[in-house]
């Protein structure tokens, strides 16, 4: 396959009146592109797929379907906004799959990192195939690539390690942000109307908070990872580190130490808070968190998630650790 380049003409989106210009262009790309012929798009709820989809429902209304997997290893209140954004307020075609027991069920049990990788990227072709197969008409399938995808890895969505969709699935692909850096589709993100915490989205792993609960994935360590990356997010927020901190994160290895709560003896998981700074993630600093945030972090870690006895802070840089535990 030939590598497509932007051409050197091509403006940097900087500005509310250039997102617009570009949300007009693609609008008409996509509808002499498409035509009256539908299209399917995965919508994980990540800044390029929603942008992409936002623009699909401008151009092609409800030709577009979208499809959202839930597979259980998305962020507390993840799939609820990608229902709230896209259905009620945008009024998308929207399929929801509660896919969560079928991921989790393959997933016990399995303890290497490349393994549950595998396991989440086959599970997920597989459920949006199925998905694909029970409509008709479908003849486009829409794509969050952005460009530095094209230049990493060969038009292959960086990171996805999903493969590719069955060879009776042959579709034409739609990829209106192809030729775009993060921060445009950042910028167009907004001026289509998609709410901050969409667009200044941290960076999410595909196999999500999978790769945050180390060794075999268990229910409850897998809540315990979702409830405290909860607070943390939300003390970020509140503490003015969101917008400036590039990675922020919480673990829970799978040990319990020790611990003592009441007069007694527990025996219980640790909970690991991670924030890193990075401009490509090649390679990553830790961010210096000042200690009375971290303090109220772990009081609240302590006393609102059951079950956790210990909070830790990993100072380790990349290289020599990498940002994710697995
Ligand atoms: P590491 O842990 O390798 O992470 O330092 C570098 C960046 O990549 C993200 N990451 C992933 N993203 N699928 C993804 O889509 C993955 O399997 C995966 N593993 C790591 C990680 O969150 C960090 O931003």
């Amino acid at each position: 396959m030939e590598l497509q380049l932007r051409g050197p003409n091509m403006k940097r989106i900087t500005s509310p009146e250039l997102a617009r210009e570009f949300i007009d262009a693609q609008i008409r790309l996509i509808r002499e592109q498409v035509g009256e012929s539908k299209v399917l798009l995965a919508l994980s709820g990540g800044v390029d797929s929603s942008v992409v989809a936002a623009l699909l429902i401008k151009a092609i209304g409800d030709r577009l379907t979208c499809v959202h997997v839930n597979h259980g290893l998305l962020r507390k209140g993840e799939s609820e906004m990608v229902l709230k954004v896209f259905r009620e307020e945008l009024g998308a075609n929207l399929i929801y799959v509660d896919a969560v027991d079928r991921f989790l069920d393959a997933l016990a049990g399995v303890e290497d990192p490349e393994q549950k990788r595998k396991i989440i990227g086959k599970i997920f072709i597989d459920v949006f195939a199925e998905e694909a197969r029970k409509l008709e008409g479908v003849r486009f399938l829409g794509q969050g690539t952005i460009y530095p995808d094209i230049l990493e890895s060969h038009g292959v969505k960086a990171h996805h390690n999903v493969g590719g969709l069955p060879e009776d699935l042959n579709f034409e692909l739609v990829e209106p942000v192809k030729f775009l850096y993060k921060d445009e589709v950042r910028v167009v993100g907004k001026e289509l109307g998609l709410p901050d915490a969409m667009v200044f989205r941290q960076p999410f792993p595909g196999p999500g908070l999978g790769v945050r609960c180390p060794g075999a994935i268990t229910r409850d360590r897998l809540e315990l990872v979702r409830e405290s990356d909860a607070i943390l997010r939300e003390e970020f927020a509140k503490n003015g580190l969101a917008g400036k901190v590039w990675q922020y994160f919480t673990i829970v290895p799978p040990f319990r130490s020790t611990g003592i709560k009441d007069g007694k003896r527990t025996f219980e998981y640790a909970v690991v808070l991670r924030a890193v700074n990075s401009v490509d993630a090649t390679s990553a600093t830790v961010e210096e968190i000042p200690y009375p945030v971290l303090f109220h972090i772990r009081d609240r870690i302590l006393a609102e998630v059951q079950g956790v006895n210990r909070v830790l802070f990993d100072i380790s840089p990349k290289p020599v650790a990498t940002i994710e535990w697995e």
